[in-house]
């Protein structure tokens, strides 16, 4: 049995400690800085509880941190992982900005051991079957690529404005909270960003500043991509549309289903997986990892990927601030 520590068990903290549970391959424990939901959250999940990371650590190792806190602490975090021996998983974004990223990997190779982020679309069967799909290049060379995603934000998160959300500083924004997860799946599939031209805007959600409503223009090497998002739609959507020299891939995130279509042929062809719940999604993210740690194959986001993708967050931030197209090396 691996031993776990959730430090944050704030919204996704919980589904980690549910999730990790569910796994059934490790104890789970977890800490918090706010003791009632810490009280609320261990009692509910008969979960060992710690005050502080600092009172986790001193009472004993753990073999994985799972780091559940807002974006802005997550390296700081990451490091003192490192120095204590454990595996990380990092939850998305990285970071909020580049600093620190050269000592954390650093960290992180001396310490040796497994580190993922929790991009968890790696883990959505639909995503993953679409990806090896396209890496068998039936279809031919991507050569444009598209986004129309969003949700309802205050449905999913009532809290919102009294989160890490309502701040850029913090992990806030549509940027950084929610096009994070499609743009490094994008790049996952088809490569990494390489020019980005950000137009975003607070349009509507109640109580905040940030923007909730994004468009971005951008280049992946010589694929040309587009990705719109709003996050006060009444639709709880994703499409991703990939065109290749001899057809095109659609992926209906929400619908769980992927299709091709070839030159010549006039309908999609769907392919459907059996429906899951979100929590299926996470504890197949848990055992991933777990995986990882063991040495066997994992499919996570590597800290490189998420590296990369953390470059998209604030090149669509400063593109969005200054009104000008930003240049990835
Ligand atoms: N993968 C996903 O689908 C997904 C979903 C939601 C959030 N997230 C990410 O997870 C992170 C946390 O988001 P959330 O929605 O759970 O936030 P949250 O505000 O609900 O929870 C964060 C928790 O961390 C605790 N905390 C902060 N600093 C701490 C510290 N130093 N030690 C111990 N506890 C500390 C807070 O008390 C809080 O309970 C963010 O980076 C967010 O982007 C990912």
């Amino acid at each position: 049995m691996h031993s776990i520590l959730i430090i944050g068990c704030g919204s996704i903290g919980e589904r980690h400690l549910r999730c990790f549970q569910q796994s059934g391959r490790c104890t789970v424990s977890v800490c918090d800085a706010n003791a009632k939901l810490l009280g609320e959250v261990s009692q509910r999940y008969n979960a060992t509880a710690y005050a502080s990371l600092s009172e986790a650590v001193q009472a004993q190792h753990f073999d994985a941190w799972v780091i559940c806190t807002p974006a802005h602490t997550h390296l700081t975090i990451a490091r003192e992982g490192a120095a204590h021996g454990a595996a990380l998983l990092i939850e998305k974004p990285l970071s909020v900005t580049l600093d620190g990223i050269e000592e954390t990997r650093t960290a992180i190779t001396s310490s040796d051991r497994f580190v993922a982020i929790a991009y968890v679309y790696h883990c959505f069967p639909w995503i993953i079957a679409a990806r090896e799909f396209l890496q068998t290049g039936a279809l031919g060379k991507p050569l444009h690529a598209s986004v129309v995603a969003g949700q309802h934000f205050p449905t999913f998160r009532p809290a919102y404005r009294d989160i890490y959300y309502a701040r850029h500083e913090t992990g806030g924004g549509a940027i950084q909270d929610a096009l994070t997860h499609i743009v490094n799946a994008m790049e996952w599939m088809i490569g990494p960003t390489t020019r980005v031209f950000c137009d975003a805007s607070h349009q509507h959600l109640e109580g905040v500043t940030v923007e909730d409503t994004v468009n971005v223009t951008a280049r992946h090497g010589t694929v040309l991509a587009s990705y719109a998002m709003t996050q006060f739609q009444a639709a709880n959507e994703a499409i991703f549309e990939i065109h290749c020299e001899h057809g095109s891939q659609k992926i209906e995130s929400h619908a769980q289903r992927w299709a091709t279509m070839k030159h010549g042929e006039t309908a999609w062809t769907w392919h459907t997986t059996p429906p899951l719940e979100r929590d299926d999604l996470f504890i197949a993210q848990a055992n991933s990892f777990l995986d990882g740690m063991e040495g066997k194959p994992c499919n996570l986001s590597t800290f490189e990927e998420a590296v990369q993708t953390l470059r998209f967050n604030r090149a669509a931030l400063d593109s969005a601030a200054t009104g000008l197209p930003i240049t990835l090396s």
